[in-house]
């Protein structure tokens, strides 16, 4: 018998959780067609504004790698490296609108079925900015679109009044949900910035705004490392380079601890995980925390622009994973959703030893710091 892999999130039913998140694999109407033909659940588009976009010069994107052995970081390509992170400085979408909509209208007709989520993007200075957000949200869900995701995370861009500078922002965050669930028809979905003291306090602004879940995480601000031999950047123009964002692997410890936070918060509401997954073991983290989906960008990158190996992997694993624990009377994935969740305390909480076997820093016999000194 072959699992039932199927979810219903945020109203929305998927045949299975795991979506392309916002960025190159839904870039066009090709690449979000060749998606669903390869098994994914669903997909979000790259981000969607109104005000034009013009990206830097030369690369957008590259991958850091990590030699096994020396522990040497790099982005240049050689052999025996392993994936440590993406790195990139790519806006939202350089398309317009008005490009975007003919296409989502054709990919939902060819593909009815699936589960098309459009992201979006305006500012927040002014009203006008505000009634972006709104014709935006029109003007994808008369096209068919399933869902929105308000993007309030990515971490660089022109405009101070966009992206994670909304997302840092409790009471921006709940204005601008708002202003975007008075005219939507569909699921809101809010995707938050990590790059937060407290990640909990904009959830709060989200959810108190009508968002119907909260997506985390987008990249984490960071740099691109010197080259030791020519001294500049490993990204750069002209010599310069600015903060961009971190993607991958290196970052899903990082998103969990975010994630935790907020499912802790909010156990009722809805969250979709995203950071560092190219397998389901990965994804797996995320839904013990109590996520509900979860999307993919790097590890799709990597694969043929869209991922078809990860995505068969993806839903193989979990048809695995439910056949191993069927014992338990596991048959979707509600019923082990979260059930980690609770097993994050305060460090105070967590049991120490028993002060009969417990010396450290008044024994004097034992050694200083955590390495021996070689004998
Ligand atoms: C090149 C690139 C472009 C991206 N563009 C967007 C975007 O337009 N909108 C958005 O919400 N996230 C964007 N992201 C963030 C991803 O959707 C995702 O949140 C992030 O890469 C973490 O997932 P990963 O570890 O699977 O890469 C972009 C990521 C990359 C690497």
């Amino acid at each position: 018998m072959s699992s039932d892999l199927s979810v219903e999130f945020t109203g929305i039913r998927f045949d299975n959780p795991f979506l392309l998140s916002s960025a190159p694999p839904t870039e066009s109407e090709g690449n979000i067609m060749r998606a669903f033909d390869a098994g994914w659940g669903g997909v979000v588009t790259k981000t969607i504004g109104l005000h034009p976009v013009v990206n830097v010069k030369g690369p957008k994107t590259k991958f850091l790698r990590t030699d096994v052995d020396s522990g040497a970081l790099s982005m240049r390509k050689r052999p025996g490296s392993a994936l440590h992170s993406s790195w990139n400085w790519e806006l939202i979408s350089d398309k317009t609108i008005d490009w975007w909509v003919p296409r989502i209208h054709r990919i939902k007709k060819q593909y009815p079925n699936k589960v098309l989520i459009a992201s979006i993007m305006a500012g927040s200075e002014d009203e006008r900015e505000l009634e972006h957000w709104q014709t935006l949200t029109k003007a994808v869900q008369e096209e068919g679109a399933d869902g929105i995701e308000m993007n309030f995370s990515c971490p660089h861009m022109d405009r101070e009044d966009m992206g994670s500078n909304i997302g840092k922002n409790e009471r921006l965050c709940a204005t601008v949900t708002r202003v975007v669930k008075d005219v939507a028809k569909v699921p809101v979905w809010v995707k938050l910035t990590p790059s937060t003291t407290d990640i909990v306090a904009e959830a709060r602004g989200a959810f108190s705004g009508g968002a119907d879940a909260i997506v985390s995480s987008n990249t984490f601000p960071s740099l691109t490392l010197i080259d030791p031999e020519t001294l500049e950047f490993e990204m750069s123009v002209e010599g310069y380079t600015s903060s961009g964002g971190l993607g991958g692997p290196a970052i899903l410890p990082l998103s969990l601890a975010k994630m935790s936070q907020m499912t802790q918060a909010f156990p009722d509401k809805s969250f979709s995980g995203i950071g560092g997954i190219s397998n389901f073991d990965h994804a797996l983290n995320y839904f013990l925390l109590g996520c509900g989906t979860v999307q993919v960008c790097t590890a799709a990158m990597l694969d043929h622009a869209v991922g078809p190996n990860v995505i068969r992997e993806l839903t193989q694993g979990m048809s695995d994973f439910l056949e191993r624990h069927a014992d338990r009377g596991w048959k979707t994935l509600e019923d082990f959703r979260g059930i980690r969740r609770d097993r994050i305390v305060p460090q105070s909480q967590i049991k120490r030893p028993d002060s009969a076997d417990y010396h450290g820093g008044h024994d004097a016999e034992e050694p200083e710091g955590y390495a021996r000194v070689p004998s």
